[in-house]
């Protein structure tokens, strides 16, 4: 179930030259959220569904009802959301889309995010280790700045191994580069977010050890609520059909895709 709520902007703060955090108020939607789903921001006054923007929830706290959310300028819907400013309303809608599947033990998980894929894995770690997982998080950018979401790992307490294209920090390379150091006997599951390419990369170490894994896709969306096909896509070339990224996804096993 999702809803149409007013949030109230409590801050949208500039992380890195391009990266943002918003963060709002909304309580009930925030009692409906769950790892993986998104939300839809209106960035104009216009009723227009195109100018909502999907971002994925990045972390919540239930207790005061607030969510956040991690999002990079990438055009003009982007662009408007930096100017919400501490006490502006804003229109959201969500939770929206399935969600990570949740352990019904404490098992091992390791997260991999790219750039800003990295956001619904910081609220996926969040519930992981409230689930008492152990929990490493495999996290790369092109750059030390873009690394925006290391600290609050850290704060949460789960294991971060770091890579920067340009090796400003910890490992110099591709963030997949990481997997070949990782123990595929002492690990469960995967779950990952961000470029194809590497998602592409997580899915094959997956499947090549056995293991289980989900990711988190982008799709260019419209509604949101899979009415208008904008994000219909094939998980497969050889797929009959297509399917929602906004409705049946944006979770689904890495094995259901080819990147
Ligand atoms: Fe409209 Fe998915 S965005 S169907």
């Amino acid at each position: 179930m999702s809803f149409l709520a007013k949030g109230r902007v409590l801050k949208n703060q500039q992380l890195a030259d391009d990266l943002y955090e918003l963060e709002f108020l909304a309580p009930q939607i925030a009692l409906k959220c769950h790892p993986g789903k998104f939300m839809q921001i209106r960035v104009s006054e216009q009723d227009d569904p195109l100018l909502r923007r999907p971002l994925s929830l990045y972390d919540v706290d239930v207790d005061s009802g607030s969510i956040s959310l991690l999002y990079k300028v990438v055009g003009q819907g982007t662009r408007i959301m930096t100017s919400f400013k501490p006490d502006d309303t804003i229109d959201v809608m969500g939770p929206l889309g399935n969600g990570f599947t949740m352990p019904n033990y404490p098992l091992n998980a390791i997260l991999v995010g790219g750039g800003v894929g990295i956001a619904p894995l910081m609220y996926l770690a969040r519930w992981l280790i409230l689930l008492d997982c152990q929990v490493k998080v495999l996290y790369g950018a092109n750059t030390a700045g873009e690394l925006v979401a290391s600290d609050r790992f850290s704060r949460l307490g789960v294991e971060l191994e770091v890579a920067t294209l340009d090796g400003s920090a910890g490992y110099h390379g591709p963030v997949t580069d990481l997997l070949k150091d990782q123990d595929p006997h002492e690990v469960d599951s995967f779950y990952t977010c961000g470029p194809e390419m590497m998602m592409a990369e997580v899915a094959e170490y997956v499947a090549c050890n056995y293991l289980w894994g989900e990711c988190s896709l982008e799709e260019h969306m419209a509604c949101g609520v899979g009415a208008c096909l904008g994000c219909a896509r094939k998980l497969k070339p050889a797929d009959v059909d297509y399917v929602k990224i906004c409705k049946d996804g944006p979770v689904f096993n890495v094995q259901a895709v080819e990147f």
